[in-house]
């Protein structure tokens, strides 16, 4: 029984550690707006496929605010780094940017964020 035991929160530390899972439950509230693949289908804001490392206002088939155009033209790419910045507060990274979503002031939904959005 004993061993039974052992063997299962074993398992279930391996398989944690194998996977690295994302907490998805952070990117509900950006749902509504994007999308983690290619096709953004009809939704109000760009999808963001591998985002980290892509150009800023990468999306070819979005239409961008000036804003976030002219970050693109200036060579700006989504790093972690920047990326975290922007979630903190867009409009203090992008003034005159179209996003009407809230800032993330908790630290730890924007890590969640940078795992869902890039990778680890
Ligand atoms: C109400 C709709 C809406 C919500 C909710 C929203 N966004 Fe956005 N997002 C947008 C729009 C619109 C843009 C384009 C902004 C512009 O052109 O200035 C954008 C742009 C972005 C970009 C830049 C994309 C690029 O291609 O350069 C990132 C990154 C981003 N959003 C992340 C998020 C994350 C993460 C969340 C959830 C915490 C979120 N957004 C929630 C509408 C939204």
């Amino acid at each position: 029984m004993r061993f039974w035991i052992v063997a299962a929160a074993f398992m279930v530390a391996a398989g944690g550690v194998r996977a690295q899972p994302c907490n998805m439950a952070a990117f509900e509230p950006c749902q509504a707006c994007h999308v983690l693949t290619r096709d953004a289908g009809q939704k109000p804001g760009p999808q963001l496929a591998g985002l980290i490392g892509r150009p800023v206002a990468g999306d070819p088939a979005f239409d961008y605010s000036p804003a976030l155009r002219s970050a693109r033209d200036k060579g700006d790419v989504w790093t972690r780094e920047r990326l975290e910045d922007f979630l903190t507060d867009p409009e203090a990274m992008y003034p005159g940017q179209w996003m009407g979503s809230p800032p993330i002031r908790d630290a730890r939904q924007r890590t969640d964020l940078l795992c869902v959005l890039g990778g680890r």
